[in-house]
């Protein structure tokens, strides 16, 4: 009898989350996350990447992190409700990691873009004269990234941000997949670039620099401009 009530109550519970596209943490009360469309096709930016990097990276990889964020956030929320504090805090890791993971590749997608779309043009306006003010040349900011992200021992990010205190450009790396924030509460994202084996190893194999190299080849520089002056005009 009360296998039959259960078996009743998620029954409506599915019906209910199909009809209204509504996740478990919703009907709980909390956000949970779901996998972002790709802006383009996967073989969109090929050949600098290839369509089978981009398909396992999206489907495979982000939506893992996301299973697994939405996973831990639903245990805190248990967690939380039971004010089990030893549970909360040792949640913290893997929501630093998964939620880290979704939050960098939910802008490492819209970094990138096919070179018919723009993907590669370099960066105008205002943009591109704090690029030449803090960096030189737009050459020697790439060759900064390129260099420190070859430098990433293991796995993590490389990233152009604004720091909004300083009005200021600044090159940053992360490991693993510690989100941008983690290096300071006032640095903002422009670009960022993922140099976890995952993203080259099938096409690059070992050669992580000339991944490095060719990315700027679809890099979407509009995206990082519109950024900037979003940051810079609230700044
Ligand atoms: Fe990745």
């Amino acid at each position: 009898m009360a296998l039959r009530s259960l078996v009743a109550r998620m029954t409506l519970i599915s019906t209910f989350m199909a009809t209204t596209g509504l996740g478990l943490g919703q009907l709980r009360g909390f956000q949970t996350f779901s996998l972002p469309d790709l802006p383009y096709d996967y073989a969109a930016l090929e050949p600098v990447i290839s369509a089978e990097i981009m398909r396992l990276h999206h489907q495979k990889h982000h939506q893992t992190y996301i299973t697994n964020y939405n996973k831990a956030l639903e245990q805190l929320h248990d967690a939380m409700e039971k004010g089990d504090s030893a549970t909360v805090v040792k949640l913290h890791s893997a929501i630093k990691f998964n939620g880290g993971g979704h939050i960098n590749h939910s802008i490492f997608w819209k970094n990138l873009a096919p070179t018919r779309e723009g993907g590669g043009e370099p960066p105008h306006g205002s943009l591109a004269r704090a690029i030449d003010t803090d960096f030189g040349s737009l050459e020697k900011l790439t060759q900064t990234m390129n260099a420190k992200g070859a430098a990433v021992q293991g796995s993590g990010w490389v990233w152009l941000a604004v720091d909004k205190k300083f009005k200021k450009l600044v090159v940053e790396t992360t490991a693993n997949q510690d989100p941008l924030v983690t290096k300071g509460p006032t640095l903002v994202p422009l670009l960022g670039i993922d140099v976890w084996e995952h993203a080259y190893y099938l096409q690059y194999k070992n050669a992580r620099s000339d991944y490095l190299t060719n990315i700027w080849k679809v890099m979407n520089w509009n995206y990082a401009s519109e950024v900037y002056a979003k940051e810079f005009s609230s700044a």
